[in-house]
């Protein structure tokens, strides 16, 4: 194989792997989706049961997905190949290459409305009397504006992929996550100092658990899997970057870490905001695009603030997009000894091509819906992405290293490399008992809300 004879490529420092991995999984998941899927599910008792996902799921199968990359050195397909030998684990390689493939399909749709808003939101905050929902509604159900910002996009990710591990992916992650971050703490304490912004940080911030059923329970544990790039091999493609005495607990508890502050911020970012300027949260998909201009229209500065959104928004999903493709590529290069860049070009050009008919769901294909999903396309794909591929690749990872690999093998590989903590029982008893059986639980008490009651 080209790859291995020349020696793979590893992450240059411990930096550059926890802020690749923070940048794949800060993303739409925590800026876009999370403000919404909270608004729909009730707020803060939402993210009560958000957290306990992350504890309890969450971080046990990043650990566990990080240390099956870097014992095998592989990505998904060739991990599982070299860790089970003559066996068909690889298919849960496949499946999750399969998954990143639909998952960027359609992320990138959601991200050139990002791209595209960066301008738009000028012109809506500027044009007195405008409908916001209007101009979301004109943008998406035009048929070649998205696609066009969806190409752009693409060509961004494809661009920084062909570039390589260290220059390509860390480089990129490393310029571009301090300027997320500074943006957010900006828009965090405009947000918070409009009058009236205490109804938002109540609505926020106090749980009622009356309206909690078993979708809410599936779109919490989906949401977990989707902002924590997990279930399809990323920290598998990831770790199989770091060097093998490299540490894992601390620095993976730190992406976990990063991932959940930026979520919750982006909530104070915007709930607070939305509820001053006397509009409701649960709009769904559209909050961030319909509610969020809206809101900026009538704020002091809103034109810069909007902007500034919007590039945060673009930024995010761009360092996630990059981990999407990465993992596509990466299964071409290590396993069919593909040349980066070819992999990262020709992959990216079909992905974009599977993701026309998401973009097109809102023009050309709105009659489509899904039986019993009720929703258009692009949800229609994320759907089972989130709720069903990506659970169902963290379960049965989860039960190939619990049961299969071998949980001892997984421990003392977790713990090589120095570390303020090691992982032991307590990881071992999530990752053979309380993961699997919650994510059965879950996705089966989520499947029959959603399509027998
Ligand atoms: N986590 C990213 C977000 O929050 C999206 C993402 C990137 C992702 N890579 C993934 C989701 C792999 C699931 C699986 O936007």
């Amino acid at each position: 194989m080209i790859n291995s004879s020349k020696g793979r490529e590893h992450w240059a420092n411990r930096v550059g792997f926890i802020l690749a991995a923070a940048g794949s999984a800060v993303g739409l998941g925590n800026i876009w989706r999370f403000p919404y899927m909270t608004g729909e599910h009730g707020g803060a008792a939402f993210i009560v049961i958000y957290l306990i996902a992350i504890l309890l799921i969450g971080y046990p199968l990043v650990v566990n997905e990080t240390i099956l990359g870097r014992a095998s050195q592989k990505s998904p397909v060739g991990a599982f190949k070299a860790l089970a030998p003559n066996s068909p684990w690889w298919l849960v390689g496949a499946l999750g290459v399969f998954t990143g493939f639909v998952i960027l399909s359609y992320y990138i749709v959601v991200a050139g409305w990002s791209f595209a808003y960066i301008y738009k939101v000028i012109i809506a905050t500027t044009t007195q009397g405008i409908d916001h929902a209007q101009v979301f509604k004109g943008h998406i159900t035009s048929v070649w504006e998205p696609i066009i910002w969806q190409a752009v996009f693409m060509l961004f990710t494809i661009s920084i992929i062909a570039s390589g591990v260290v220059n390509g992916i860390q480089r990129w992650s490393t310029i571009l996550m301090p300027i997320l971050f500074l943006l957010l703490i900006v828009l965090i304490i405009r947000g918070i100092s409009l009058p009236g912004a205490g109804a938002g940080l109540t609505y926020y911030l106090k749980p009622d658990f009356s309206e909690v059923t078993g979708r809410t329970l599936l779109g919490a544990i989906s949401q977990a899997f989707f902002s924590l790039s997990l279930g399809m091999g990323v920290f598998i493609t990831y770790g199989s970057y770091l060097k093998r005495k490299d540490e894992i607990p601390v620095s993976t508890a730190t992406i976990v870490g990063l991932d959940t502050i930026v979520a919750l911020l982006a909530g104070f970012a915007i709930f607070p905001a939305v509820f001053a300027l006397g509009f409701a949260p649960g709009a769904g998909p559209g909050l961030v695009f319909i509610t969020l201009p809206a809101v900026f229209a009538q704020m002091p500065f809103g034109l810069i603030f909007g902007v500034l959104f919007f590039v945060l928004l673009g930024i995010a999903a761009l360092t996630s997009a990059i981990s999407l493709l990465e993992v596509v590529s990466a299964w071409l290069i290590d396993e069919k000894g593909w040349e980066r860049k070819k992999a990262a070009v020709l992959m990216g050009l079909v992905i974009f091509v599977v993701g026309i008919p998401a973009s097109l769901g809102y023009s050309v294909f709105s009659d489509f819906s899904f039986p019993g999903l009720k929703t258009d396309l692009l949800d229609t794909y994320d759907w089972f992405a989130n709720s069903i591929f990506l659970p169902l690749g963290g379960l049965l990872s989860a039960i190939f290293v619990g049961y299969v690999w071998g949980a001892k093998k997984a421990v003392n590989e977790a713990n090589r490399g120095s570390s303020l903590f090691t992982i032991g029982k307590v990881w071992v008893f999530l990752i053979r008992y309380v993961v699997p059986v919650m994510i059965v639980v879950i996705m089966a008490a989520g499947i029959y809300d959603t399509f027998i009651k």
